[in-house]
């Protein structure tokens, strides 16, 4: 993962390439560094930490060449080592000549690392990546140029590369690589930014160069040179990037992760706006061929984490509205898993960034097998959006939180939407029904808006009296089993307690095992075909000794009764419920990570985008 920059310019690098760093900082913090070009020397800043630490260390010392105007920063997410200052970025190689910044892992680093310390390198560090700066350094020392060398070392690591190097003796450019993970070259008049992602680039220019895979390209003060793998020059044309970045603003709350919980009936409104009209779905993004649409003989939806579960209610949409087959695979899993595509798939990515490593893989993958791919995502121009054939845009804004909440919700409303469309072109609907769920849908974000604060207060009071508890189980049966699975992902991202989603009826399969006086079961009871067997798994639950959190239909006692706490929200039919009975369910975990005293917007161990497989 990580976030990765470089600058070439007539600026003083630091300042770039810190600001850089700090929008690039959802791609992993827990360590950083920076190098820049000084007196025909490099020097190294770097620490274990977030990039407010680095920042802090470079104001206070550390480095003498502030005027440099060539450097590079990194801030990371362990893959391999620890996230101390040793093993943070960037690293050199033996002489100091070189150092690299590095997003991806090297799959043959064992081997590599034998090799090169039999040939009497000083690896300092547990990192994959110091490779780099060694392998490299052979390549400058046989003669070749620091771009000539760059190619060789990518034909030697197996893995995923974007990096960035800078070499002492040639203070005017910077060599880029990449190969599986993202990497753009922003070309401003007099300066260059290389970066893993836009936000670092856009304050500087607007003119931006995709790296594509294996490719190398030498970056100077406004000018670009790029190779391809066999060294051949390759003709770029920057784009023009339109669009502004939102400064996001926590707008009086106190963290993130509330102010996008509270987003969430806007994020809701604004997925599902202008795109049912006249009584009629009009997803103008994905409409492409109707003919293929109402000829697909399965779909196949690839995610991870929080979209998955948002992937899991598409399917219940999907199946029950559209009548088509949906499959559902964890992008990581997919591909390795040899699935049974042709022509006739339609393969739906979901995911928030659109940068999820495992899910771009899954996109390239099934186009490869010749199925057709819609990805829903939620960042424009993101990896996904321009490798899929159709993007279902989530309109939900920036993210910054790091557990997922208002773009969960706004998926389920676009794979809503998706699943209704389907049903609408295939007429398994009719368009009666399709107008009647369309505008119950669109009264959601009201019922939320409505219940936010008292869903507040209720979460506030179970956080008080079961917060201690160390158990968690979150049970659901059909569209309540996604919810179930998210509720508990919530809790274990961002307190750090055991928490399970499970399907209701698996319990006694043996998780039930484990239920006994002190753990505590969240039960999603809303209205449904299965809400009678639901409470039947309550009671089995209740009659084991567990504490039983309910979340239930306003009015509905009987659910409310039989368990020791409960969240009341408004019944809406059974498909459209995850909208609304997630929400309790964040809040719940939110006020147990703040009773917890810890970071609900920079989770331990986590990261907003995981670029690495
Ligand atoms: O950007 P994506 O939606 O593809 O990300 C997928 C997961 O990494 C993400 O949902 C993760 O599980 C979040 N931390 C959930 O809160």
């Amino acid at each position: 993962m990580c976030g990765i920059v470089g600058y070439v310019g007539s600026e003083a690098a630091l300042g770039v390439l810190v600001d850089g760093l700090h929008r690039l900082e959802y791609r992993g913090y827990d360590s950083a560094g920076v190098a820049v070009v000084g007196d025909g020397a490099i020097e190294i800043e770097k620490c274990a930490g977030k990039v407010g630490d680095l920042a802090s260390r470079v104001d206070d010392s550390g480095i003498a060449a502030r005027a440099a105007t060539l450097g590079i920063g990194h801030t990371r997410w362990a893959t391999h080592g620890a996230p101390t200052g040793i093993n943070a970025h960037p690293h050199s190689d033996c002489t100091g000549r070189i150092a690299i910044v590095h997003n991806g892992i090297i799959e043959n680093h064992r081997s590599l690392a034998a090799a090169l310390r039999e040939r009497g390198h000083d690896l300092k560090s547990a990192t994959d990546s110091e490779l780099l700066a060694h392998l490299l350094e052979e390549g400058l020392s046989e003669g070749r140029s620091l771009s000539e060398a760059a190619l060789e070392v990518l034909g030697e690591v197996e893995g995923s590369v974007a990096m960035v190097t800078i070499d002492r003796d040639d203070p005017g450019r910077l060599v880029a690589v990449r190969r599986d993970s993202p990497l753009l070259v922003g070309i401003g008049s007099d300066s260059a930014v290389v970066a893993s992602d836009i936000p670092a680039i856009l304050e500087h220019t607007r003119r931006v160069v995709v790296m594509s895979d294996g490719q190398v390209a030498e970056v100077g003060p406004g000018e670009i040179t790029v190779f391809a793998s066999d060294g051949a020059k390759v003709a770029v044309e920057p784009k023009e990037i339109n669009w502004d970045l939102q400064s996001p603003e926590k707008a009086g709350y106190p963290d993130f992760m509330l102010k996008e919980i509270h987003e969430q009936p806007s994020a809701i409104r604004d997925t599902i706006r202008g795109r049912f009209e006249d009584g009629k779905l009009r997803l103008d993004e994905v409409h492409g061929d109707e003919g293929f649409l109402r000829n697909i003989n399965k779909i196949v939806v690839v995610a991870c984490g929080t979209s998955f579960h948002a992937g899991m209610v598409a399917k219940y949409a999907i199946e029950h509205w559209a009548r088509i087959p949906v499959e559902i695979d964890l992008a990581s899993e997919f591909r390795y898993r040899d699935p049974v595509l042709d022509d006739k798939a339609l393969v739906v990515a979901v995911s928030q960034s659109g940068e999820t490593a495992d899910t771009v893989a899954a996109c390239r993958y099934a186009k490869s097998l010749g199925a057709r791919v819609v990805a829903v995502c939620n960042v424009v121009d993101s990896s996904m959006a321009r490798e899929a054939d159709a993007v279902l845009y989530t309109r939900a804004g920036p993210e910054v939180g790091v557990a997922a909440t208002k773009t969960f919700t706004a998926q389920m409303a676009a794979m809503e939407l998706l699943a209704l469309y389907l049903a609408q072109v295939r007429e398994s609907l009719s368009s009666h029904e399709i107008g009647e769920i369309a505008t119950e849908l669109g009264r959601i974000p009201g019922l939320v808006d409505a219940n936010l604060e008292s869903w507040s207060e209720q979460a506030k009071r179970a956080s008080q009296s079961v917060g201690r508890s160390k158990d968690f189980f979150f049970l659901g049966r059909g569209v309540g089993y996604p919810v179930a699975m998210e509720g508990a992902l919530k809790l274990k991202e961002i307190s750090y307690l055991h928490a399970e989603g499970y399907a209701a009826g698996e319990m006694k399969h043996g998780p039930i095992a484990l239920v006994e006086p002190g753990v505590v079961v969240v039960v999603i009871a809303t209205s449904g075909h299965v809400k009678a067997k639901v409470l039947s798994n309550m009671q089995e639950m209740k009659a084991r000794g567990a504490t039983v959190l309910v979340i239930a239909n306003d009015g509905d006692d009987a659910a409310i009764e039989e368990a020791d706490f409960a969240f009341t929200v408004p019944e809406v039919s059974e498909m459209l419920s995850p909208l609304i009975d997630v929400v309790p369910c964040q809040l719940f975990a939110y006020e147990i990570a703040l009773s917890r005293g810890l970071d609900v917007d920079k989770p331990r161990n986590l990261a907003k985008t995981v670029t690495v497989e």
